[in-house]
């Protein structure tokens, strides 16, 4: 199977130029000006924009946590993927208690087996170290044999996920080994669990109390914390969900030492705010309790300008989807709502309109933050995150003038709830490539369950920071 795309407007993270692009198999094999070249399909992309294919580094597909599991699996949240746009994602892996980590990858695997509609990894998420758990030795072998090259750890929910200081300095020691990249959610989970328990014992059970008992100097300090740790221990750090300014400070002092951090934002950081917790009609204020919390509004315009600086490198969504039905278990108490919200389908379009449309990042910045800085980050770069002759053909074609309005009712995940509901955007995909093969167009699906594959990751690169200062 060969594909022309002719005439598009091509946009990666450096460049932008109008070329043809001719894919034979699932890679791109040429890209020049009017090819002359029969193919098996020829898109049309005159006046469109021709990107890599997007990249999520921060997913929760049939996640069981707390009783209860996230309701897009790996069908339904790739389907709503290929309809963002967003061709490859990285998963967290649990490891449950008392499992090794090879356990845990393997019911991941299962998972996506047989639903897979785009390509994914998987990042390890460290639960127990415990004689009964996983080993640090075991730990060590994953980016090689099972091509997972981040190592990811909760330094909040004390119920379930969190893992001690000791062994987040001891898996940070391992990952300096091994060039794995560790990656962190910075919440100080000791103090919000007091804070939760006063709450309760005054009678506050309102979902807003989810981020009073969250404030976002406990963000700053836990940042801060793994940041140390992670210096001490010469390792990596990829900080997840920033959301605040409290938690960027210390990011922004790392990076201007030339300290390997990194850290992300997601997209519903940039749109809701603390306000939406008050939203007591029908219970909707839970609809937008995830973690960390929605921020005060001012934090909106920092974090815009830390991802313009590249003060943050990459946009994810933490897509993790519950219906009205799991989030009204919370109902007379705050602790009881499940955490998450979608995200996977409306990135690259809000990105897009609130970012390039308003003039807050460039094209390319938003190439970079979507889909190349994660590529890089997590060792899928060059064959994802670009378009280059050689690489993947994930292609998205974008057209910058639809209208689209963001809405549960015509979304594709499997929620019945879209924490944008009712925005409009200018610019949506219009055609989107897997490894050359068109997965969606015209508003319908192409792709077969299964066709996804699996990417086996190489470990931690550090080409996005100066030579010079790789041993400072
Ligand atoms: O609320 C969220 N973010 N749910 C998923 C778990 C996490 O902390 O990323
Ligand atoms: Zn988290
Ligand atoms: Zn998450």
């Amino acid at each position: 199977m060969s594909v022309l795309i002719k005439g598009g407007r091509v946009v990666t993270a450096a460049d932008d130029y109008v070329a043809d692009i001719f894919i034979e198999g699932e890679r791109i094999s040429l890209i020049g000006e009017s090819l002359d070249v029969a193919a098996d399909k020829v898109i049309d992309a005159t006046g469109k924009y021709v990107l890599p294919g997007a990249v999520d580094p921060h997913t929760h597909l049939e996640m069981p946590w707390r009783g209860k599991t996230t309701v897009d699996d790996f069908y339904h949240g790739h389907v709503a993927a290929a309809f963002g746009g967003t061709t490859t994602h990285i998963d967290f892996c649990i490891q449950a208690k008392g499992q090794t980590f090879g356990e845990a990858l393997a019911t991941w695997h299962g998972k996506r087996e047989g639903k897979a509609l785009i390509d994914n990894g998987f990042h390890i998420i460290v639960t127990d170290l415990s004689e009964n758990g996983g080993t640090l030795e075991e730990l060590a072998t994953l980016p090689e044999e099972h091509g997972v090259s981040s190592y990811k750890l909760f330094m909040s929910y004390n119920d379930s996920l969190r893992v001690s200081d000791e062994d987040l300095f001891r898996v940070m020691q391992v990952a300096a080994k091994t060039g794995a990249c560790v990656m962190v959610h910075a919440e100080n989970g000791d103090v919000i669990e007091v804070l939760m328990a006063d709450a309760i014992a005054a009678g506050n059970t309102a979902p807003v109390y989810h981020a009073l008992t969250r404030p976002p100097e406990l963000e700053g300090e836990a940042t801060n914390r793994a940041i140390q740790l992670a210096h001490v221990a010469g390792a990596p750090l990829y900080v997840v969900h920033v959301s605040c300014a409290e938690s960027l400070a210390p990011i922004v002092i790392a990076r201007e030492k030339g300290w390997d951090v990194w850290g992300e934002t997601c997209t519903q950081y940039f749109f809701v705010d603390t306000s939406f917790l008050e939203r007591l009609e029908n219970f909707e204020a839970a609809n937008y309790v995830y973690t960390p919390p929605p921020r005060p509004k001012h934090n909106q315009e920092i974090l815009w300008n830390a991802v313009r600086t590249n003060a943050l490198q990459a946009i994810s969504t933490d897509h993790c989807a519950y219906t009205l039905e799991q989030k009204a278990l919370g109902k007379d108490d705050f602790r009881q709502i499940p955490n998450g919200a979608v995200g996977m389908e409306n990135r690259l379009q809000l990105i897009h309109h609130f970012g390039v449309r308003e003039g807050r990042i460039t094209l390319n910045r938003m190439v970079e933050l979507l889909s190349t800085s994660p590529a890089k980050l997590f060792g899928m770069y060059p064959k994802k995150g670009t378009i280059v002759v050689g690489g993947d053909a994930d292609i998205v074609v974008f057209d910058p003038e639809k209208h689209a309005t963001i809405s549960a009712k015509t979304h594709h995940s499997a929620a019945d709830i879209n924490i944008f509901e009712g925005t409009e955007v200018q610019g949506s995909p219009e055609i989107v490539l897997l490894r050359g093969n068109v997965i969606v167009e015209g508003g319908e699906l192409h792709a077969k369950p299964g066709s996804g594959q699996f990417v086996h990751r190489a470990r931690f690169r550090s080409e996005l920071r100066p030579a010079a200062l790789a041993t400072a």
